[in-house]
C-alpha cells in the first residue's frame, strides 16, 4: 500500500489484516454502545472497536446510535435534548433482548449511555477506536451538531494523548470529515457510504478528496471489490466494509483484502477468519 503518513501508526499497531472492528462493541450478543459491548468486544479479540458520537445539550460527546432514545434505552426524545445528568438516568440496556422480546436481560443492570471519554479511558490502549460522527447531512440542524462534535473530538484528541495513535474518524457527513481535517490534518478520516453510486466511482470522488479510509455498506459490496480494494491499497486508502455478520462472508471479504471487517460479533468473525485463511498476516 502507498505509503500514507496518517495510517502509519495504525498500520504499526495493527499489521495483521483483516483487523476486527468490533460494530458499536459485540453488539449481537450485548447492548451496542454501552462499556459492556466495549468490554467484551475486547475480551472477544477485537482490534479496534467502532462507535457512533452524538452531543447532549449541554455540549458532551457520548455513545449512542440513534439521535433518539427510545431504540435503545427507557428514555424518550432526543439525545441533543437531554443534557447529560438526564442520559445518565437513563437504562442503555433496557430494550436488549435475544428472543424476540420474550426476556430482556439487561434491564436493571445498570448500563448506562457513556461519554466517549469514558470509553477511551475504559478501552485498553493497545485497542483501536473508530470513532464514527453522527452527522445527517439532509437535515442542517443535525449537520450543525455534527461540526460541533468534529471540533469537541479534535479538542479531547489534544487532552488524550494516546488516542491520536489508535483513533480512526469516520462519518457519513463528508463535511464534518472536512472539519476535521482542517483542524487536525494528521489524524485519519474515512467516509461511509451508502451503496447508492456505483463503488469505483465512490473510491474516486473518496481519493480526490482525501480521506484515508473508504467504509462501504456490505450490501453494495459487489463485484467490482477485488478491484476496488486493489485501487483503494495502490492510493493508500483502506477499506473496511460495514456490517459483516456472517462469517462465510467476512472470509470472502478476507480473501478481497479489506483492512477491517465491521462486525457485530468480533469472536465469531475472528475465529472464522483465522479457521478458513490461517493466523496469516498480511502487510501493505
Ligand atoms: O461505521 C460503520 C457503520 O457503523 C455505519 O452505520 O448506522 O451502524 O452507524 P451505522
Ligand atoms: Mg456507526
Amino acid at each position: 500500500m502507498l505509503k500514507n503518513p496518517r495510517l502509519r501508526s495504525l498500520h504499526a499497531r495493527f499489521p495483521k489484516r483483516p483487523w476486527i472492528i468490533a460494530h458499536r462493541g459485540a453488539s449481537g450478543l450485548v447492548p451496542e454502545n454501552t462499556l459492556t459491548a466495549f468490554v467484551l468486544a475486547v475480551e472477544q479479540g477485537a482490534d479496534l472497536i467502532e462507535l457512533d458520537l452524538r452531543i447532549t445539550r449541554d455540549g458532551h460527546l457520548v455513545v449512542l446510535h440513534d439521535a433518539a432514545l427510545e431504540r435503545t434505552t427507557n428514555g424518550r426524545g432526543f439525545v441533543h435534548d437531554h443534557t447529560l445528568a438526564d442520559l445518565h438516568q437513563l437504562d442503555a440496556g433496557y430494550t436488549f433482548t435475544l428472543d424476540g422480546g420474550a426476556t430482556f436481560p439487561f434491564r436493571r443492570l445498570g448500563l448506562r449511555i457513556p461519554t466517549f471519554e469514558e470509553v477511551v479511558t475504559t478501552v485498553p490502549q493497545h485497542i483501536g477506536i473508530n470513532a464514527e460522527i453522527k452527522s445527517a447531512p439532509w437535515d442542517p440542524a443535525d449537520r450543525q451538531r455534527g461540526q460541533v462534535i468534529a471540533e469537541k473530538l479534535v479538542a479531547l484528541v489534544q487532552r488524550h494523548l494516546n488516542l491520536r495513535e489508535r483513533l480512526l474518524v469516520s462519518s457519513f457527513d463528508a463535511a464534518v470529515l472536512d472539519t476535521v481535517r482542517r483542524l487536525d490534518p494528521e489524524l485519519p478520516l474515512g467516509l461511509c457510504t451508502l451503496p447508492i453510486a456505483p463503488l469505483p466511482e465512490q473510491l474516486r470522488s473518496m481519493v480526490e478528496c482525501g480521506y484515508d479510509a473508504f467504509h462501504p455498506m456490505d450490501i453494495g459490496f459487489d463485484e467490482h471489490g477485488a478491484a476496488v480494494v486493489n485501487a483503494a491499497h495502490l492510493a493508500g486508502l483502506l477499506v473496511n466494509v460495514w456490517t459483516v455478520d456472517s462469517p462465510e462472508r467476512a472470509i470472502e471479504l478476507a480473501a478481497l483484502g479489506v483492512d477491517g471487517i465491521i462486525t457485530d460479533y468480533p469472536e465469531a468473525t475472528r475465529l472464522a477468519i483465522e479457521r478458513a485463511l490461517g493466523a496469516f498476516v498480511q502487510r501493505p
